[in-house]
C-alpha cells in the first residue's frame, strides 16, 4: 500500500514536470488531486485497510496529498509568472504613440449666428418667444393686415398642410415668416389683463418655409428672427435706436446703419436697415456690390390694426417690429455663396465653422 501511494506521488510529479499551460493544468488537478484521483479513492477505501496498517497509509496519503497540491500551487505561480512575462515582453504598450483624434462636434454655422442674436438682445432686455411653426392663414395673413389678394399669399408661396378640397377660407399652412408669432404673443400677453396689457420686449426665432424655387439666393426652408417691442410712448427714434444698437453690438462698435423707406402690410411706416459692409468697410466690393452698404432686416412701427388685432388699443399702445434672416447674415459675414449650403448636411461645409 505505502509503495503504491509512492508511485501515486511519483505519477503525478511527473506528470506535472510536463505541463506547461493552464489548461492542462487544470486537467491534471482533476485527474491527480480531484474527487477521483487515486489519492482520494485512498481516503475513500480507507475501511478496506487492516486496521494497524490504517495509522501509516492514513499519515503516508496526507503527506502525498499535501505534497501534491503544494506542487501544484507552486506550477500555477510559476505559469502566471510565465504568462505574465510573456505578455510585459510580446505585448507592450508604447505610451508614447499619438492618441487617435476625437472628433467633436460644433454649432451649425446659422445656430451660432442665432446665438449671437439672442445674446445681443437679451442684453437689450428681450426674452425669447417661440411661436409655432404651422399656422393658420388668419394669423399668417390676415391678422397681419396682408390685403386679401396679396402676392405672398398665392398658392405657389406657401406649403399648404390640408388637402385643395379640405382648404376653405382659413386653410392651414406652413408659417412662411415668423411674424404670426407676434399676434399670438400680443394675444397671450393682452389676455392676461385685458384692461391693461403689459408691455412686450420679445424676439421670435424659428424656422419658416416658402413654396419656392431652390437656387443659391432662395430655400424652401430657412430661419428667421422676428423681434417686437410695445408699450406706451414708443417711437420710431426707439427702433432705430435699438437696431443699430444691436448692429454695433453684432458687428462692431464703429459700424454705421442706414434706414431705407420700405412697404410691409403689417408696419407702418415701414424701413430696410442697412449696415455699412464690415467685408470692406464701406469702400465697395462683390458683397456689398460696390455700394458699401449691406442690407440686414425689415422693420417699422407696428400698424394699428395689426395692435388692435393682438388685443393691444392702438390710442394708448405703439410699438416697432423687424425682421431678419439669419443665413443671410451667416453668408454675408462668411461670404459663403449658396444658400443650399446651410441644409445639405455636406460636413465638409459644416466643419469649417
Ligand atoms: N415678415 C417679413 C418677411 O418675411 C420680415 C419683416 C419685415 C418682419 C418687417 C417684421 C417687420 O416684423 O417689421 O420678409
Amino acid at each position: 500500500m505505502l509503495e503504491k501511494l509512492e508511485e501515486t506521488k511519483q505519477a503525478g510529479m511527473s506528470s506535472l514536470l510536463e505541463i506547461n499551460d493552464e489548461d492542462a493544468l487544470s486537467q491534471w488537478k482533476v485527474s491527480h488531486i480531484g474527487r477521483s484521483s487515486a489519492i482520494m479513492d485512498v481516503f475513500k477505501n480507507m475501511n478496506e485497510v487492516p486496521k494497524e496498517e490504517r495509522g501509516a497509509v492514513g499519515r503516508a496519503a496526507n503527506e502525498v496529498k499535501q505534497a501534491l497540491e503544494a506542487a501544484f500551487t507552486e506550477k500555477t505561480a510559476a505559469l502566471r509568472e510565465v504568462a505574465l512575462q510573456h505578455s510585459l515582453s510580446e505585448e507592450r504598450l508604447d505610451v508614447t504613440l499619438p492618441g487617435r483624434a476625437l472628433s467633436r462636434g460644433r454649432l451649425h454655422p446659422v445656430t451660432q449666428t442665432l446665438r449671437e442674436i439672442y445674446r445681443v438682445f437679451a442684453d437689450m432686455g428681450f426674452q425669447v418667444y417661440r411661436s409655432r411653426e404651422v399656422e393658420t392663414d388668419e394669423y399668417n395673413f390676415q391678422l397681419l393686415n396682408f390685403p386679401p389678394n396679396h402676392p405672398a399669399r398665392e398658392m405657389q408661396d406657401s406649403f399648404y398642410v390640408q388637402t385643395e378640397d379640405e382648404r376653405g377660407d382659413n386653410p392651414i399652412l406652413l408659417r412662411t415668416h415668423t411674424s404670426p408669432g407676434q399676434i399670438r404673443a400680443m394675444r397671450e400677453y393682452s389676455g392676461e389683463n385685458p384692461d391693461d396689457p403689459p408691455p412686450v420686449r420679445i424676439i421670435l426665432p424659428g424656422m419658416c418655409y416658402r413654396y419656392e424655387q431652390v437656387s443659391a439666393r432662395s430655400e424652401t426652408q430657412f430661419t428667421q428672427v422676428e423681434g417686437l417691442a410695445v408699450g406706451h410712448k414708443i417711437t420710431f427714434s426707439d427702433l432705430k435706436g435699438t437696431l443699430s444698437d444691436f448692429a454695433r453690438r453684432m458687428f462692431g462698435q464703429d459700424v454705421r446703419t442706414r434706414f431705407r423707406a420700405s412697404h410691409f402690410p403689417f408696419t407702418e411706416p415701414s424701413a430696410e436697415m442697412d449696415v455699412e459692409c464690415f467685408l470692406c468697410g464701406g469702400e465697395g466690393c462683390s458683397v456689398c456690390k460696390g455700394t458699401g452698404w449691406l442690407e440686414i432686416l425689415g422693420c417699422g412701427m407696428v400698424h394699428p390694426v395689426v395692435l388692435e388685432n393682438g388685443g393691444y388699443d392702438p390710442e394708448c399702445y405703439t410699438g416697432f417690429a423687424f425682421g431678419m434672416g439669419p443665413e443671410r447674415i451667416t453668408m454675408l459675414r462668411h461670404r459663403i455663396e449658396d444658400i443650399r449650403y446651410f441644409w445639405a448636411n455636406d460636413l465638409r461645409f459644416l466643419e469649417q465653422f
